[in-house]
């Protein structure tokens, strides 16, 4: 149907708006040349300020939220096809056009996403992502765990459409292989931490 396929591509190319790089643009800051080079809430929040981190951290999240919670109601199509939608955006975020499509790692949109159609996996994937924050300091650690524990517990938890837990489980993979570059710091111990050894840098 031809809606759907404008819609997808609607969230696809919302999705690829990059706040994160157009942010730090705002205050003088090429993020793709600073920190970790990522676009994401994380860079912006080390490099350009926690304030600006925040504010593209919901810009970010906004983008996986809109498209799964309201398209499916534009389109007047059952929920699950918000997962369609939002997953678009996801995929725009982190592969966007406008980038040669060299873009974030999704895990704010994701988060977006996920407010809209898994609450309750959502709240479980943040409550492993502060804890292992908080331990580790290492913000790419503890979004490796709060997807992996979001792609499990779409299993366990709630009556979603098997399509839909399969969508999500695939959506968790996706997001810790986008962080290959941290997994290969996180193994030679070289990943950023926050807090005080960040300035120990050299
Ligand atoms: O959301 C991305 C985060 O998990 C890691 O960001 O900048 O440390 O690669 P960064």
């Amino acid at each position: 149907e031809i809606g759907i396929i404008l819609l997808t591509l609607a969230a696809y190319l919302f999705g690829a708006i990059p706040f994160g790089l157009l942010v730090a643009k705002s205050r003088g800051v090429n993020i793709r040349e600073h920190g970790s080079g990522n676009i994401g809430a994380t860079n912006v929040f080390r490099v350009v300020g926690k304030g600006w981190g925040i504010f593209t951290f919901t810009l970010d999240a906004l983008k996986g939220f809109i498209p799964a919670f309201f398209f499916s109601k534009i389109g007047e199509l059952p929920f699950e096809w918000g997962v369609l939608f939002g997953m678009a955006a996801i995929i725009g975020h982190t592969f966007p056009v406008y980038l040669k499509f060299k873009g974030g790692k999704g895990v704010a949109t994701s988060a977006g996403m996920l407010i809209g159609i898994a609450p309750v996996a959502v709240a479980v994937g943040f409550l492993f992502w502060v804890i292992c924050l908080v331990l580790s300091r290492i913000v790419s650690l503890a979004s490796i765990i709060a997807a992996i524990a979001v792609g499990i517990t779409v299993w366990v938890e709630g009556e979603k459409p098997v399509a839909v837990k399969i969508a999500l489980s695939i959506l968790s993979l996706l997001v810790v292989w986008l962080h290959r570059a941290n997994i290969k710091r996180l193994m030679n111990g070289t990943e950023s931490r926050f807090g005080k050894k960040k300035e120990a840098k050299v």
